[in-house]
Order: structure tokens, then sequence, then C-alpha cells
């Protein structure tokens, strides 16, 4: 197969754990045979200081001619800082995703037995915790009219959904619980939010063409306790996109680290991939990011592309490294190895070129102890 990968690193952390997943997407193109070329192109802090632009056109056009998005991290704190500060890092990717349709955000939350001492939660609550948070990504308040008033005073931010754009992702999620276990959970907040109830109203009419799937529905602020209370509940849990920006960092909590956290952004033009986490401007540069949320990042990028056997190769390389404490200062702050360290051993047991003895990543071990 042979594939045009457009590579947008971004800010931050961006950088290495991408260039992890381009070393593993390399292995897995010489053990299969495929051919993969990849094309960078800047968005973020990065592009407003080469251009002023945080979105260049010529981003927009390499991402159009490519057949997916790798993309790593977005932000710069001296923004976070700025309130005031009219072209920001995050306007890059809000563009991006607007300007290629990408209203589908998927991302699967799992756990992992070998992490579980990690999580917050008690093991007994993390048991058989498998399910996937559809998020609508090009409506809502992150969309809608916004301003401050001249005086200062006062600021609104507007959120508005058109059954179009309810219809397209509630299909989707239908679908694919489908292919699971069958159950929908639409997250909203029907009791007080107009947008929420439409939502709702779209969802069971919708419901009437897959008699198969069970559909609940619950509240935002319940769905933030349940996710926590008894999370192996979900199957499909299908929400709008502020709900599901804040619920998918919540439910990351579960597997242990929010830099383990895959997703996939779809729509009608080229898909998009990319770890959840953010830019994490404290670790840029010293080589301790996880680098695993962009790894099973281009895991999902192979699914799109229908290389299931590769995707698989790339995942169990993921759970051997967290099986053989091969993890990152995020996971195990005493006994930890670099993001080169971690992205090189995947890298090598994808290629089938990995000898149980980890003597190469003990010279890369992180010496911050
Ligand atoms: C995410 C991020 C983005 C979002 C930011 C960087 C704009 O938090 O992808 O979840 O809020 O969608
Ligand atoms: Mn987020």
């Amino acid at each position: 197969m042979n594939k045009q990968i457009a590579v947008i690193p971004g800010d931050g952390i961006g950088p290495e754990v991408t260039a992890q997943s381009i070393k593993v997407l390399d292995a897995i193109a010489r053990r299969f045979n495929h051919q993969f070329s990849y094309h960078y192109a800047s968005m973020g802090a990065v592009a407003i200081d080469e251009t002023g632009n945080p979105l260049p056109d010529e981003t927009i056009n390499i991402c159009l001619s490519s057949d997916a998005i790798l993309f790593g991290a977005i932000g710069h704190p001296k923004y976070d800082q700025d309130p005031t500060a009219k072209v920001r890092p995050e306007q890059g990717l809000l563009k991006l995703r607007k300007t290629l349709q990408l209203f589908l955000n998927i991302r699967p939350i799992n756990t992992y037995k070998a992490l579980q001492h990690i999580s917050p939660l008690k093991a007994r609550n993390l048991e058989g915790v498998d399910f996937v948070i559809f998020r609508e990504l090009t409506g809502g308040i992150y969309f809608g009219k916004k301003e401050t008033a001249a005086d200062g005073q006062s600021a609104f931010d507007e959120c508005s959904y058109s059954r179009t754009e309810i219809e397209r992702v509630t299909l989707q999620a239908f679908q694919y619980a489908q292919n699971r276990r069958k159950k929908l959970t639409l997250v909203d907040k029907a009791n007080v939010l107009e947008t929420s109830r439409l939502w709702r109203k779209v969802v069971q009419e919708t419901a009437v063409s897959f008699p198969d799937v069970a559909v609940d529905y619950m509240f935002v602020d319940n769905a933030a306790m349940q996710i926590i209370l008894n999370p192996a509940q979900f199957d499909v849990v299908l929400t709008e996109n502020m709900f599901g920006d804040i619920i998918s960092d919540e439910a990351s909590v579960l597997s242990g680290s929010l830099g383990l956290l895959p997703s996939a952004s779809v729509g009608n033009q080229t898909a998009l991939f990319e770890p959840i986490h953010g830019s994490y401007p404290q670790a840029a540069g010293k080589d301790i990011a996880n680098p695993l949320g962009s790894i099973l990042s281009a895991a999902m990028l192979l699914d799109h592309f229908g290389l299931d056997k590769e995707a698989t190769v790339v995942r169990d390389a993921v759970k051997w490294t967290l099986s053989n404490g091969f993890v990152s200062r995020d996971i195990d702050p005493i006994n930890n190895y670099s993001t080169t360290a971690i992205g090189d051993l995947i890298a090598d047991y994808v290629e089938g070129q990995m000898t149980v003895d980890s003597g190469n990543a003990d010279l890369n071990k992180s010496t911050i102890i």
C-alpha cells in the first residue's frame, strides 16, 4: 500500500511524540511492505512564530492532498496567560477541524491490567472497562458566535446545533454500537439546554432504525459521576463538543494516564489522528513525554487505511511495553524510560527484532529518579 501522510508535529511535546509514531509507522512499512510518504506542515504556536498565522494555507493544502493526517499537540503557555491575545495556537486546530469538516472525534477508553495500580480507581471498578466516546467536533459552543462587550464587562459564547450536525454523528455512533456491545449512551443536559433537547429528539428518532441497540440518556453531571463510579456500564458514549472534551479527559484517568489516549477525527475529507493530551510545555524537549497516545493514534490511522493486522501489531507492541515496565515518567516516576527509548522498543517489536533482553533500552533509560 502506498499512502501520503500529512504530519503536523505542532507545539510542546508534539514533535517528540510524533517522531516516535513515524518510527513505528516506518517499522510497519518495512515489515508489511508498504510505502508511507510524509509531508510535514506547521500549525499552532510554531506556525504563529514562523508566519503569524496558526494555520497557514500551505498546511491546509498539504492536509487536503494527503490520505491521512498525524498531528501532535497544540498550545503554548505564553498565550494561556494572556487572555487578550487575538491570535492563539488553538485557533489553528479549530480552523483545521472546521475546514476539513472533521465533525466526529472518536476517543476509545481502555484499561490495561499492568496499569491498574496507577489508576485512582480501585481495580474492581476497572474490570471490563472498554468504551468509546463519540464527540461531535465542529459545532456547539466551540464554534458559536462569541464576543466580549466593548466595555469589557460582559462576554458570551453561543451554543447552537443544527439537526444535520447531530444526525451525522448520531448515525455513526449507532452503527458503531451495532458492531460492539450494542449500547449507546447520549450524554447531554436536556433538563436545562435547548440544544440538548434537540440532541435527544434526533437520537430517539434514529434509535427506531436500530432496534438492536439499547439507548440510555444521561445528564452530563451524572455522567461525570458514573464514569468514576461504574465505568464498565458504558459502551458507546455520544455527546456534543464541549461535554465530550471534558468527559474524555476525565475518562483518561481510568487508563492511568492522559498520555495514553489516542483519537481519530473523521469527516468527509482527510481524517486526522492525534493524542488527546495537550502540548505539556513543562516536558517539551526533555524526552520524557509518553509517546503512547500518539503511537496508538497511529494505530487508529492504520485502522482507517484498512490495515487491521498492522494496527493490531502496534497495539500488541504497546501492551508489551506496558506489561514489561518500559514506561514513561507519568506512569512510573521512579523507573522510567525516555520517549525515544519507548519509540525504539515499539518499533523493534513491530519489526520482530525484539529480543526479550532489554539491554538496549537500559542505555536510554531516564536518569531522572
Ligand atoms: C482536545 C483539546 C482541544 C479541544 C483544544 C486544544 C482546542 O483540548 O482536542 O481535546 O478543546 O478540543
Ligand atoms: Mn481536550
